[in-house]
């Protein structure tokens, strides 16, 4: 298979603006779809239809981790550093993906999270504050970024002076490095992080604190529980999820909104309204569009194709989140909708264990918004906003706003 054997375009700037039309035309025409991935040649599956989603997402027979299913000598290489970034509980599948997620899952449960709500609800006032008279701003720069990164950041018990430096570190390990320097760059950058890990463990293992690299620490030293290559994976998984996830719902709601100043002037007159606002936002432009890629650990029929085992599959969660067998009207935003059943949590035992403060986030970061910079509209034209390139994400570059500065 080569580039010119894509019939979708899943990557370009003009599938970025809008890529609800390509989905609703694979949903019609090709709900299970094999094609060319980013790199032009390795043939995957493409499933955009919600039931197949939900389905697959809880099916066994699609995992995680290659090497279920395909012998030694199909794996791709896989260097040192790979082994450092990717040995996390959303890289594995079965008993160690329990044992991972179980090490960090008490440390976000519902009870825990609602417990940071006084802490974030300061820390948006604190970035909110030296904005309100400035009038405009670019929201992901100046609110939505730095917000849910101060938030994991201290949870994970990083000192407030370095947090500066995690966002190149998260885009290193995001961003598709296309060319050989980017490459460079980005193996330059991950080296830094990673050494950078290194002095912060060796720290807390002097001095252990009440924060989530202690904890994880105490596993480690623990024996069996946690290996090192374990630890730093799952410390650069909760970062970057940490740091691509709720920023972008953030900005991606208030887009939505500034397209609906109706609904924008309803919810900051009533942000009770919010938490079931957040699930439409979720539905309608969620920010993680693509669950990361399975493979069929065994040969899988499915709605008339065979997905032989170790072929690549990707499940489009913005996709079955507008299917119309599913919802009634999917392409209206209507914050009311109830029930509201999205993925954009993902499915299955890889549901996203960052749900309950993702929701917090965003709930505290929309009321402080809407209640705090009156009128907050976009300040330039909508069809000039840029995509980032960051397949199975909907990230924008920036997002600049205007609101009214009174008295
Ligand atoms: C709006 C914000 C967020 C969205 C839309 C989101 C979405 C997702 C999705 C779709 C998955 C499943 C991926 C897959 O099955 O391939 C996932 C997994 C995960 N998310 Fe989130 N996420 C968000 C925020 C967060 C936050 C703030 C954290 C915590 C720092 C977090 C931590 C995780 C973890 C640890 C997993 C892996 C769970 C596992 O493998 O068992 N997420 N997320």
């Amino acid at each position: 298979m080569a580039d010119a054997d894509r019939r979708y375009d899943l990557y370009g700037p003009d599938f970025k603006r809008d890529p609800y039309p390509t989905f609703a035309a694979m949903r019609r025409d090709d709900p299970i779809y094999q094609q060319p991935g980013l790199d032009g040649t390795t043939p995957i599956w493409f499933v955009t239809r919600y039931a197949d989603v939900e389905a697959m997402l809880r099916d066994p027979r699609f995992v995680r981790d290659a090497a279920r299913a395909l012998p030694p000598e199909k794996l791709p290489p896989s260097t040192p550093l790979d082994d450092l970034l990717i040995r996390n509980m959303l890289g594995v599948d079965g008993g160690d993906h329990r044992r991972l997620r179980d090490l960090v899952s008490q440390g976000f449960t519902p009870r825990r999270v609602a417990d940071l709500r006084p802490r974030v609800e300061a820390i948006a006032g604190m970035l909110l504050e030296p904005l309100v008279a400035r009038g405009e701003a670019d929201l992901i720069d100046a609110f939505a970024y730095p917000l849910p990164t101060i938030v994991i950041l201290e949870m994970l018990g990083v000192p407030a002076d370095d947090h500066g430096r995690f966002r190149a570190w998260a885009n290193a390990l995001l961003e598709p490095a296309m060319t050989p320097e980017k490459l460079a760059e980005a193996k330059r950058l991950l080296t830094e992080f990673t050494d950078y890990l290194r002095a912060l463990f060796a720290e807390r293992r002097a001095q252990p604190r009440d924060d989530l690299v202690s904890a994880l620490i105490t596993a480690e030293q623990a024996g069996d529980r946690l290996s090192e290559n374990e630890l730093f994976s799952t410390m650069v998984l909760l970062i970057v999820a940490g740091h691509e996830t709720t920023v972008n719902l953030i900005a991606n709601a208030v887009l939505a909104l500034s397209e609906r100043p109706d609904l924008r002037d309803a919810l900051a007159a009533d942000p009770s309204a919010l938490p079931r606002a957040i699930e439409e936002f979720l539905r309608y432009d969620g920010s993680v569009e693509r669950a990361l890629n399975r493979f069929a650990a065994e040969d899988v029929e499915w709605g008339g194709h065979l997905i032989r085992r170790g072929e690549p599959v990707i499940f489009i969660l913005s996709s079955a989140n507008r299917d119309e067998a599913r919802f009634e009207r999917p392409d209206d935003l209507d914050p009311e909708r109830a029930p509201n059943p999205h993925l954009a949590f993902g499915k299955g035992v890889h549901y996203c264990l960052g749900a309950p403060l993702a929701r917090l986030e965003a709930e505290v970061a929309l009321r402080a918004l809407l209640t705090r910079l009156p009128n907050l509209r976009l300040s330039v034209p909508h069809e000039t906003l840029r995509y980032r390139f960051l397949p199975g994400f909907r990230a924008l570059e920036a997002l600049p706003v205007r609101w009214d500065v009174r008295g």
